[in-house]
């Protein structure tokens, strides 16, 4: 049979492993993916429907290769950690915007399919958010063919990402305007699991998202860090009930052609302070530590812990009317469950030697 082959770039991050399992999993396809790190999907390097290049996408001519060689691209890569958007904005740019334009171009020219992973940040910040009398954030749900896009000024460099990624958007569907690019994007908002970035000083460097960030305090027992306040809202997404709503648009060609899809939970909105308390209790519930042995919850300003130019989206709550009518998707996994697997996880990967940091890479 002539399996579908995907062309899965960044498939060494946390969701192209996350998609990487169910796809090797379901034996349908053959991918061919590329990443610079493999560390996260070391257990599918033999596998024989997978060919891994271990490259930088935008260097030498591997890319189009493996282009060549897929029917459909699904597009990950890129730089997509907070603390580097008003740190190494240029990198931020290039990365999200100026590098993966050849992807765009291959993909024409070779008429290759292509489902390319943007962002919820797009979105920016609720409009009513710029009101500052309005304290109490009145909900805006964000619409795919609605919604209007509120990023900061040029000098808060947080909107470096959002705004590389919005116009990539912009171009991906021009492609599909003016030369018939068959395409999807989807837009994330907040995916959490296992494998979910680094724990600083194991197995990365810098500050990685809040997950990560306060796992690294519940397993060092260290502060758990509220950005001023933790008043900011999320809505956090299991990954398992992402990869079904990713599966679904990779097997529904027509339907998601020439559409965005928001991929979210609704049902999982809570400000960042509640998700500390809920991963503090979930953390002591599993591990049966008393709350002085877990890290204290702390204030700090976001400018003692970003930088200079750090600006925040206070409140992103999906509309997926979309996702549920043409993908027949809906999520699955609440709050609480999501924390209890992806602290679970962790504990496994990086709590062998409690208060040490001396873990490995995921396997
Ligand atoms: P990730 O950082 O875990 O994975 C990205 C992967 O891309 C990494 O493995 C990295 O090594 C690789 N990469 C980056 N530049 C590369 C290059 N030049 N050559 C080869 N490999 C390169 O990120 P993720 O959370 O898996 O996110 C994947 C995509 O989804 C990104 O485009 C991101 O913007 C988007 N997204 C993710 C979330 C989320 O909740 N995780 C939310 C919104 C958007
Ligand atoms: C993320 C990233 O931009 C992307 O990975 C992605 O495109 C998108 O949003 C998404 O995941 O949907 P953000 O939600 O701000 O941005 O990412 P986090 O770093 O996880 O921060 C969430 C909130 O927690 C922010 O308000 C941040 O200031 C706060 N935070 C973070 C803390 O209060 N303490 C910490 O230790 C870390």
């Amino acid at each position: 049979m002539n399996k579908e082959t995907l062309c899965i770039l960044g498939c060494g991050g946390f969701i192209g492993s996350h998609l990487l399992d169910r796809v090797l999993a379901s034996k349908a396809y053959r991918v061919v993916g590329m990443d610079l790190s493999s560390k996260k999907i070391s257990r599918h390097l033999s596998d024989k429907n997978l060919t891994f290049v271990q490259a930088d996408i935008y260097r030498g001519k591997k890319l189009k290769e493996c282009i060549e060689k897929s029917d459909t691209v699904i597009s990950l890569a890129a730089l997509c950690n907070p603390s580097l958007y008003n740190t190494t904005p240029i990198r931020v740019i290039e990365n999200n915007f100026t590098q993966p334009l050849e992807v765009v171009a291959l993909c024409a020219a070779l008429k290759k399919r292509l489902i390319h992973f943007s962002t919820c940040e797009v979105y920016g910040r609720t409009t009513s958010s710029y009101d500052k009398k309005d304290k109490k954030q009145p909900i805006e749900i964000f619409n795919e063919d609605r919604s209007p896009f509120v990023l900061g000024p040029v000098s808060a460099q947080r909107w470096t990402y959002a705004c590389a990624k919005q116009l990539h958007e912009r171009l991906i569907y021009a492609y599909g305007f003016e030369n018939d690019l068959a395409f999807t994007i989807v837009r994330p908002f907040n995916f959490i699991g296992p494998r979910m970035d680094f724990i600083p000083g194991v197995d990365g460097e810098g500050l990685p998202r809040v997950i990560a960030c306060f796992m690294e305090a519940l397993l060092f027992g260290q502060p758990l860090k509220l950005v001023d306040g933790g008043k900011n809202r999320r809505c956090f997404t299991y990954i398992d009930d992402a990869i079904n709503a990713i599966m679904a648009i990779i097997q529904k060609p027509g339907k998601t052609r020439g559409q965005i899809f928001n991929v979210g939970s609704p049902g999982n909105e809570c400000s960042i302070s509640e998700l500390a308390l809920r991963m503090k209790d979930i953390y002591r519930m599993i591990t049966g530590k008393s709350a002085k042995d877990c890290g204290k919850i702390i204030n700090v300003s976001s400018e003692s812990f970003y930088g200079k130019g750090y600006d925040d989206s206070n409140r992103r709550v999906p509309d997926i009317a979309k996702a549920k009518k043409l993908l027949g998707w809906s999520p699955r996994v609440g709050l609480d469950e999501a924390l209890t697997k992806t602290i679970t996880a962790y504990l496994l990967e990086y709590g062998n030697e409690p208060g040490k940091k001396g873990g490995r890479a995921w396997k």
